[in-house]
């Protein structure tokens, strides 16, 4: 059975003042499947992950050409409820950033500011699936008024994670969030996303070839802000049609 796309992205620009930081970028990202968007620093990959849910929005001077359809619908539009679409869009950070509250309200948080639970019980069902989720419940669940900032690195990334999936998403977008953790936990983060893929469409931006080839199904490479090959993540780790992913991915260059 084939879904249909969760995003439609068409000739998209993206202009920072007048420096162009995207260039005529297309792609489609599959519903329930991760996507790993890769290449060397500076070439896109964060501004093109917020092309996904309007982050750039709160950047001044930035000037956005193309479309974005999540679902068939254009997010730029002027119809689009910007605070309706960072729910259903949901990004995890480089760093874990906890608040500086306990683990509950840290993952009540969402729930609570968007008013979508009705009562005690079911803010508290809400938290409790979202640590299961997040696959953080173990760890915590006899200390849920702890400081969520005396949980380990990864630990708090997880957090993050829960936090994110309180207030219900469709789609999760991580950029690089595990390059601030060790491989244990990288690895905790990665078993994670493999399994909340079957729920959820997942876009990370990693530096980690490994990571991108263990974890995603589809990869695209951004070169000085172009697309330059965008497939499945086999088909571009094995034989790539671009030189230039080849070269990067052996790490000749980038
Ligand atoms: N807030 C900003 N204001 C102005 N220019 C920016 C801003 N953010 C990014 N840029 C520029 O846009 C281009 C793309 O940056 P971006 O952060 O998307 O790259 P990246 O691929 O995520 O890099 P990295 O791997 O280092 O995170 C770069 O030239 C960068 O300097
Ligand atoms: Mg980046």
């Amino acid at each position: 059975m084939t879904l249909p796309p969760a995003y439609s992205v068409r000739n998209l620009n993206f202009y920072y003042g007048r420096s162009q930081a995207l260039d005529d970028i297309s792609m489609e990202v599959q519903q329930n499947q991760v996507t790993a968007l890769i290449g060397p620093s500076g070439c896109g990959k964060s501004t093109f992950l917020r092309c996904l849910n309007r982050m750039n929005d709160t950047i001044q001077n930035t000037h956005l050409e193309g479309q974005v359809l999540l679902n068939g619908v254009d997010i730029y539009s002027d119809t689009v409820d910007v605070v309706d679409l960072r729910q259903r869009v949901g990004m995890v950070f480089q760093k874990p950033n906890p608040f500086p509250q306990s683990i509950f309200d840290n993952v009540a948080f969402g729930p609570r500011v968007l008013g979508m639970v009705k009562d005690k019980s079911e803010l508290e069902e809400t938290v409790e699936n979202s640590l299961k989720r997040a696959a953080l419940w173990e760890d915590v669940s006899s200390n849920l008024h702890k400081d969520a900032l005396s949980l380990t690195l990864g630990q708090q990334q997880r957090l993050c994670i829960a936090r994110v999936l309180a207030t219900k998403p469709s789609v999760i977008l991580m950029d690089e969030s595990t390059s601030a953790l060790d491989p244990i936990a990288t690895l905790r983060i990665e078993d994670l996303i493999q399994e909340l893929k079957q729920d959820y469409t997942i876009v990370i931006v990693t530096h980690n070839m490994q990571q991108a080839a263990r974890v995603s199904d589809y990869t695209g490479l951004f070169w000085l802000g172009k697309l330059v090959e965008f497939s499945l993540t086999t088909e571009i780790f094995t034989r790539p049609s671009q030189e230039l992913t080849e070269s990067y991915i052996t790490g000749k260059m980038g």
